[in-house]
């Protein structure tokens, strides 16, 4: 398995800000890719996550009192030898503290001796954010070589739309694994997106932070199919496909994450829905055709993810097919079910860009070619299901992406949330492309 964090020694701050409850799924992530994490949280943390639970998620004690937690000091130590500090969610309060250099509790003092990378991941009210004096709290972070992530824009915990959210921990690990496993200056993946930088009056102190963070989705519309169809022979029976819609899910938090406006059209999975977009849920592969159809207008892109069974029933039965009455064994006539998919890449008016995926056994490359030719999609993403560490219902999956031209990028065995941000990026990246 090829876990993208081996052997990385982390030190993962957490602070008093809301989102702490999302540092425990980036804890998660981290330890998942193999990462050696060490949690360090503040007092006020503690009130809104256990610090027991950071220790089962890490393996490692979490000290939050540089006094009583003395035998714990090791993280002192670690901080020497860290391959890199996350602050994450980075509060107001420890912003200022970093800025001014204060060492008055563990995870200052722990930053203030790390000699490593450092990402902050502010998270706060946004005009806590937009506050003259963290605005230039971040700068002066920023210009001693830390590494600031951009806040999200969505519902905030005081119950406004703005930004300040914590990016999701997919997006936070992407940027950690880019950092830790790419010859890219930071520099080089830093990217000020547009449409969500603060309005005119604060812009000019803020585009000074040159703020991290990517939001390639923003302006568009993402329209995605995910998990298996269902079609039903009677009222007890019915066919399908394997499909946990796992992928289909992240893809659509990933999506939203990276500024997109989501629907989500979804077969029958039990998956809770991603924040902030709009789930339909539907049984057969005729219904997932509709909503797909009621869904297009506006949107610039269409992922089908779901694993639509190919084929129905040419009639359901109302009642139960009795065994009695089919002794020497039962025929069902089946006939094709539309290919959504290819319908989305053949449509001749306002044709979004589709891109499909083919989950093949063999000889994968001819037949993800084939498909992306026959279904008019602009890129397929070919993954292997027969490996059990990979593809359906695993967490994890492994993906090649071809264009017309061939080979357009190639994901290794990776979370599916990571895989997924990379690859929502490269496609907006791509209908950007298309669209200047
Ligand atoms: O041809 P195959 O079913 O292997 O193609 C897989 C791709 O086509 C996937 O993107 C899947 O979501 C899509 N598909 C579809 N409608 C179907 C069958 C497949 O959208 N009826």
């Amino acid at each position: 398995m090829n876990l993208q964090l081996k052997n990385r020694k982390i030190i993962l701050g957490i602070t008093g800000s809301i989102a702490a409850y999302k540092a425990c799924t980036l804890c998660r992530m981290l330890v998942k890719q193999g990462a050696e994490v060490h949690v360090v949280m503040t007092s006020s943390a503690c009130k809104l996550v256990a610090p027991a639970t950071l220790e089962a998620l890490s393996g490692h004690p979490v000290p939050v009192d540089i006094f009583e937690d003395a035998d714990k000091i090791g993280h002192i130590a670690l901080a020497g030898n860290a391959d890199l500090a996350v602050i994450a969610p980075a509060s107001a309060n420890t912003i200022a503290k970093m800025a001014a250099g204060f060492a008055d509790n563990m995870l200052t003092a722990a930053v203030l001796a790390c000699t490593c990378k450092t990402v902050v991941v502010p998270a706060m009210n946004t005009h806590m954010l937009h506050n003259p004096a963290t605005v230039e709290n971040l700068e002066t972070l920023k210009r001693r070589g830390m590494l600031i992530m951009q806040p999200a824009t969505g519902d905030l915990a005081c119950g406004i739309n703005a930004d300040g959210r914590m990016p999701e921990p997919a997006e936070i690990l992407n940027y950690i694994i880019k950092i830790l496993n790419s010859d890219i200056s930071p520099e080089g993946i830093t990217y000020v997106p547009q449409d969500l930088l603060p309005t005119p009056k604060r812009t000019a102190m803020l585009t000074q932070t040159k703020l991290l963070g990517k939001a390639s989705g923003a302006g568009l519309k993402v329209v995605i199919t995910a998990g298996p169809t269902v079609e039903d022979l009677d009222p007890v029976r019915f066919i399908t496909n394997r499909s946990s819609g796992k992928m289909g899910f992240a893809l659509s938090a990933a999506a939203k994450a990276l500024g997109a406006q989501v629907v989500l059209i979804a077969g029958p999975v039990k998956l809770d829905t991603p924040e902030g977009i709009t789930r339909i849920d539907v049984r057969s592969a005729l219904e997932m055709l509709h909503a797909v159809e009621d869904n297009l207008k506006g949107c610039d892109v269409f992922i089908g993810c779901a694993a639509v069974a190919d084929y129905r029933a040419d009639h359901i039965e109302s009642q139960k097919i009795s065994k009695r009455d089919h002794r020497d064994g039962l025929t069902i006539k089946l006939v094709r079910n539309p290919d959504i998919v290819a319908t989305v890449g053949k449509l001749e008016n306002n044709r979004p860009f589709t891109v499909g995926f083919a989950a093949e056994t063999q000889n994968g490359e001819e037949h993800a070619r084939r498909k992306l030719a026959d279904k008019n999609l602009d890129l397929i993403a070919l993954n292997y299901v027969q490996h059990s560490n990979i593809g359906f219902d695993s967490d994890q999956n492994e993906l090649m992406i071809f264009d017309r031209d061939g080979i357009a990028a190639r994901y290794g065995v990776q979370d599916k949330n990571v895989l997924a941000a990379s690859f929502c990026d490269l496609i907006f990246e791509r209908v950007k492309k298309g669209q200047a």
